[in-house]
């Protein structure tokens, strides 16, 4: 649309200077009832056609009406206003005035009005001072020449005149850039727009020809070009998995979401009526509703440990159901890759020290809130060597957070069926403040170890933290469903700028 209106402007003004040999942007702008700017830009464009025009710009005294001269080009002037409203026959008082019309009109208009011979202020018989009219009829100049001038017709009027419109503050003066626009040495009427781009019909007809090409502007801005970006969660992950790296750990296998109960809970010694396997903490599978592959010596093992008096354990005194192990759901922590991989590890033929790291996604089936989401992910990592003690974990876990930037750590003991002790750490936040808890770690008791297989003098000692806690912190996220989940707005994936930890 505005495209085509446009070209018929170009047509039009090249139409124009065709006739007239030259015309001027206002001049242009008044003829053809549209905005100057619009004329300019017109213009502007076909200056960009070489030589088609000759453009030179000029700079014009304008008269411009303020804001009262525009209310007197309409109502008329204060003096035409005052007269109007005297009485023809028995004259009006000033003060009377003043109420009808406000004290600055109608003591302006007065003024005026009498120097104009207008109006008088006469004694009545009765000794009042009262204002009268002197004529029976005026002209409002002041209302006309405001519309002249309104129409830009002021090349007509006397400059004292402008000047005293001026001084009474209805008009002002400023300056205009017009644009003189005349035949240039390659004038045309014909224009056709240049095109932009030559295209391969162009070629293959042969129309390149006869067309102009609009010249390259080598210095526009190129276009960003579009590529993927990272999720927040993404990034924390690449800056943990290099951490990990540094320290020498390996990455494991973490490529299934669905688990065994066996794998997620048994092999880590929970017991079998832990609440934690309850459907209200954990999500179970309906399809397929039992995992397909237990190693069963070894689930023999867990059995044995679970019931007591085994491995030197009292163990749970209870019955243990192979048909509750089997049971199919979604992970609901990373320590079941782990509890995989050590398995894995006592199959071979000569223990040798390792360790193992993870980062990925697990699922619970939580209330949501602000905090809780029903998928996240943990970062986790082990370490198995001959006799490992809680000092080595608390060592490593120096090191581990130092790498983050938490140097002030604290640790609390807590429970885990799989871990003795247990430890959670606590971070100080410079920032907010406070202690933070920034993880849970522990050693892996001797019933989850021994009956995998794993040599008496060896001890696992483990770590676990959330992703999405330090993203959070890092990216200055308070409600988790603002960085995962249905509701999270892309553009925030794409905005958020590279994760680089406070190492
Ligand atoms: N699995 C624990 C959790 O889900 C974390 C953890 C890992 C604790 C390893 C101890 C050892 O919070």
């Amino acid at each position: 649309m505005e495209e085509a209106a446009q070209e018929s402007l170009h047509q039009k003004i090249l139409r124009v200077v065709a006739e007239r040999g030259s015309a001027s942007s206002a001049v242009l702008a008044k003829d053809f009832g549209c905005d100057h700017q619009t004329v300019v830009g017109a213009i502007k464009s076909l200056q960009s056609l070489k030589d088609v025009v000759d453009v030179e710009k000029r700079q014009a005294e304008v008269w411009l009406l303020t804001s009262e001269g525009k209310d007197v080009a309409q109502n008329g002037s204060h003096e035409a206003t005052v007269y109007g409203a005297v009485n023809p026959d028995e004259g009006t008082s000033q003060a009377e005035l003043e109420e009808i019309l406000s004290k600055t009109i109608a003591e302006l208009g007065m003024r005026q009005a009498i120097a104009k011979k207008w109006l008088e202020v006469r004694k009545t018989a009765a000794g009042e001072k009262r204002v009268f009219r002197k004529v029976t009829e005026i002209k409002d100049d002041v209302k006309t020449l405001l519309q002249k001038i309104e129409e830009q017709k002021w090349q007509d009027i006397e400059k004292g005149q402008l000047k005293d419109l001026q001084r009474r503050k209805l008009l002002s003066k400023g300056v205009s850039n017009t644009f003189l626009v005349s035949k240039g040495s390659a004038f045309t009427t014909q224009i056709e727009k240049p095109e932009a781009e030559l295209t391969a019909e162009m070629i293959a007809s042969g129309s390149w020809k006869g067309k102009t090409f609009k010249p390259y502007n080598f210095s526009a801005k190129g276009l960003y070009p579009k590529s993927g970006h990272l999720h927040p969660l993404m990034k924390v992950r690449s800056e943990f998995r290099q951490i990990f790296l540094e320290m020498g750990f390996t990455e494991m296998p973490t490529n299934n979401f669905v688990e065994s109960s066996f794998w997620n809970f048994d092999a880590l010694f929970q017991p079998q009526q832990h609440p934690a396997r309850d459907a209200h903490d954990t999500f179970f599978m309906k399809d397929p509703k039992y995992a397909a592959e237990i190693p069963d010596e070894y689930a023999e093992k867990v059995k044995l440990v679970h019931e007591g008096d085994c491995y030197g354990s009292t163990g749970y005194q209870y019955d243990w159901k192979f048909e509750e192990a089997k049971k199919n759901i979604l992970r609901t922590h990373t320590t079941a890759v782990s509890a995989r991989m050590l398995y894995k590890l006592s199959q071979q033929e000569t223990f040798s020290p390792v360790k193992y790291f993870s980062v990925d996604r697990v699922f619970r089936n939580e209330a949501l809130d602000a905090t809780h989401l029903a998928e996240f992910h943990q970062i986790e990592g082990f370490i198995a060597d001959y006799d490992l003690t809680l000092a080595n974990l608390i060592g490593i876990l120096y090191e581990f957070f130092k790498k983050l930037g938490m140097t002030n750590l604290k640790f609390k003991p807590t429970y885990n069926p799989y871990t003795e002790p247990s430890m959670e750490v606590f971070s100080y936040h410079d920032e907010m403040k406070k202690w933070i808890e920034v993880g849970n770690s522990g050693v892996f008791r001797p019933e989850m170890l021994l009956p995998m297989g794993l040599p008496e003098n060896v001890s696992v000692i483990a770590w676990g933290l959330s992703l999405e806690r330090p993203t959070m912190i890092k990216y200055g996220i308070s409600n988790i469903r603002d960085l995962f989940g249905h509701k999270v707005d892309l553009q925030m994936v794409h905005d958020n700028p590279l994760c680089r930890l406070d190492k």
